[in-house]
């Protein structure tokens, strides 16, 4: 366990789990937690084999979104401190959203404003049903900003988007099920073996395929098929090469052997280094 001031950071093999930890404020995001967010990230990246990564909270909250007073309030005076205190969340959100590894919001609590954002960004989330998810801006005078607007329009339908836009209206962990912005909702003691559940899958398959996967969706999702298709060709050639043709001589080889079903389950890595 990796300790920083206001995150811990966990790394088991391709696994690592970011505690976001501020309890006592709701896990809200404060300059220190960027900070420290930025360094969780370099450290995941430095260990070199992590395929999955999952960012849940301590306590009752996952997150809170922006400390108010210590991003907003504190800082405004100073046009340049509160540019430079900003931009250092700003990036950590774009590198989440953009990380080779698969990223998981494990959301056991409230989420609120950057807590939506970061549970938006996530290539996949699961939440307690008890969870209570908000966009909270409008409420305080302002529209979600920092790239939370753009997480509510990627994930929920454009009217329920518009609807917790436009009235900071709460949402249950199984109503964010419901419409789009987490996966799975489950009881809340059962969120860290449905969590595990999710990473065991993930981390059975090859890192590259992972990482080229989740490019490759948001590359498709924004144009028109035949720009899909030359994408996907030129990936798949690129996928190819970095695996060392892993998909042709494992895993189709051990389907011609019939040792596995692909609509079933996946091929075995163990012939392979990881
Ligand atoms: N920024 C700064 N401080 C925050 C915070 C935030 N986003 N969210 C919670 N806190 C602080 C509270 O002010 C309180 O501080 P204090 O102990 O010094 O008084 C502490 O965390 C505990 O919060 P509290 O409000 O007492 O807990 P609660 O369980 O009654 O309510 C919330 C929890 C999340 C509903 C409530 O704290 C809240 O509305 N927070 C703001 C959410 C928000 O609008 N986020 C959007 C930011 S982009």
């Amino acid at each position: 366990m990796i300790e920083l001031d206001t995150i811990n950071l966990e790394i088991d093999g391709p696994t690592a789990t970011i505690y976001l930890n501020r309890p006592d404020k709701k896990n809200a995001m404060n300059p220190q937690m960027h900070q420290d967010m930025n360094q969780a990230l370099d450290a995941i990246e430095e260990a070199g084999d992590v395929k999955v990564v999952v960012v849940t909270g301590n306590g009752d909250s996952f997150s809170s979104g922006m400390d108010l007073e210590e991003c907003f309030l504190k800082p405004y005076e100073d046009p340049q401190l509160f540019y430079r205190t900003n931009l250092v969340a700003l990036n950590w959100f774009k590198r989440l959203k953009a990380f080779p590894a698969v990223t998981i919001a494990k959301v056991n609590g409230f989420s609120f404003g950057g807590g939506v954002l970061v549970t938006g960004i996530c290539d996949l989330a699961i939440a307690s049903e008890t969870a209570l998810f908000g966009l909270s801006e409008i409420n305080f005078g302002i529209f979600p900003a920092g790239g939370a607007s753009w997480a509510a329009a990627h994930n929920f339908s454009r009217k329920q988007a518009l609807y917790y836009i436009l009235t900071g209206d709460t949402l249950t962990g199984a109503e964010a099920e419901k419409y789009g912005l987490v996966n799975k909702a489950v009881p809340a003691d059962q969120l860290d073996a449905a969590t595990d559940k999710l990473v065991r899958k993930l981390v059975k398959k090859n890192p590259v395929t992972l990482a080229l996967a989740k490019q490759v969706y948001e590359h498709n999702r924004t144009v028109d098929l035949p720009a899909a298709i030359d994408y996907d060709q030129a990936k798949l050639w690129e996928l190819s090469r970095l695996t060392g043709n892993e998909w042709i001589n494992v895993a189709l080889k051990q389907f011609e052997k019939r040792s596995y079903q692909p609509g079933l389950s996946t091929y075995s890595r163990a012939e392979v280094a990881s």
